[in-house]
């Protein structure tokens, strides 16, 4: 089968075309047909071999991918899911490892880790929600904030940062979002209350506006120490790339790992309703064949990729 992969770790360019076994959907387990698969910055690290030394499995070809969407073409024993059949457009979540991850034609997932796809849209718009929005979601039940409290987001402009600023809109949160000047609309847009100028001082740009500091702070930028003075004593903070924070001030720091909420069937698929009913936003950058998953990287290294690259099959 057709895959997108490293053989040896390294930058961009050590991806490349690789030939992986087939697979057959097991117990509990759906096959997708894979057409349309996401290019996230965690695909980046995988390729470096940053994730090497927690992979379990030590064998070539590494084969990166967190989300995924296409056509369902196998379901496993037991599986019992009324909303699920053969041939339906699915999307999914991947927690990668050795050679399974989502940068390939024909993929088994855990059949809680896959729903229907939005109605209405193509695989390559598909492909861009269950992971990001999954992690935002994930972020904000962590934080656990109130109707009419304040959140701030950093790297609004992003794949996570946006879902976290629709999803927190929609849980009734007022959000303060950062944004470079070019940003500033399509932050606007999705939804944030207040706009601040992006950068190293963002936190003191918040506590203009909310100068009792804000309730949780949801940090896409992943600026770790610098954005904590935004928040007020006690208050919450998401991060998204292992930050645990300095126990300063009772801060409650929330490091989000998605792998572990990467069976939960039921918030992906309130996750696919919310895109139904127009309070996500499928956002696609641009489009790739999957033999051209090294530019892909390329494009995402140089920053200001705005929505995300798809690679297709
Ligand atoms: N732990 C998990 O389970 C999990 C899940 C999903 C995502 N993540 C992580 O979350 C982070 C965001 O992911 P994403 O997909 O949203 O990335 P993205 O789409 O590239 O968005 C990141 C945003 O932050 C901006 N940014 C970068 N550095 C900044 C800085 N120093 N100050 C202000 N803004 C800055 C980027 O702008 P430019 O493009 O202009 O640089 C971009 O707008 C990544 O590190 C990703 O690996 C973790």
């Amino acid at each position: 089968m057709r895959a997108a992969g490293v053989t040896e770790f390294g930058g961009p360019e050590a991806l490349h075309a690789v030939d992986v076994p087939e697979e057959h959907a097991g117990p509990g387990q759906v096959r997708l047909r894979v057409t349309a698969a996401t290019v996230n910055p965690t695909d980046t690290h995988l390729v470096s071999g940053a994730y090497a030394g927690r992979d379990p499995v030590k064998e070539p070809p590494f084969v990166p991918g967190m989300d995924v969407a296409g056509v369902l073409d196998e379901i496993g024993e037991g599986v019992d899911r009324p909303d699920l059949e053969l041939g339906a457009r699915v999307m999914g979540v991947v927690v990668p490892s050795g050679s399974h991850g989502g940068y390939r034609e024909s993929l088994v997932l855990p059949a809680g880790s896959v729903v229907r796809s939005p109605a209405g849209a193509t695989d390559v718009e598909a492909a861009t929600l269950p992971m990001n929005a999954l992690t935002a979601r994930f972020s904000l039940d962590l934080m656990g904030l109130e109707k009419g409290q304040v959140l701030a987001v950093t790297g609004a402009a992003g794949a996570y940062g946006g879902y976290v600023v629709q999803l927190a809109e929609a849980d009734g949160l007022t959000v303060v979002a950062d944004a470079s000047e070019a940003d500033e609309q399509l932050v606007r847009d999705l939804g944030a209350d207040v706009v601040v100028r992006r950068g190293d001082d963002v936190a003191a740009r918040i506590r203009e506006h909310f100068p009792d500091g804000v309730d949780g702070l949801a940090d896409g930028a992943v600026q770790d120490a610098l954005v904590l003075p935004a928040v007020h004593d006690g208050g919450a903070v998401a991060t998204v790339r292992g930050y645990r924070g300095t126990g300063e001030r009772g801060l409650r720091v929330y490091p989000t790992l998605v792998r572990r909420v990467a069976e939960d069937r039921a918030a992906l698929d309130r996750l696919r309703q919310q895109a139904e009913d127009g309070v996500l936003t499928l956002r696609v950058a641009d489009v790739l064949p999957a033999e051209q998953a090294a530019e892909a990287h390329r494009r995402l290294a140089r920053g200001g990729v705005r929505g995300r690259l798809v690679l297709t099959f």
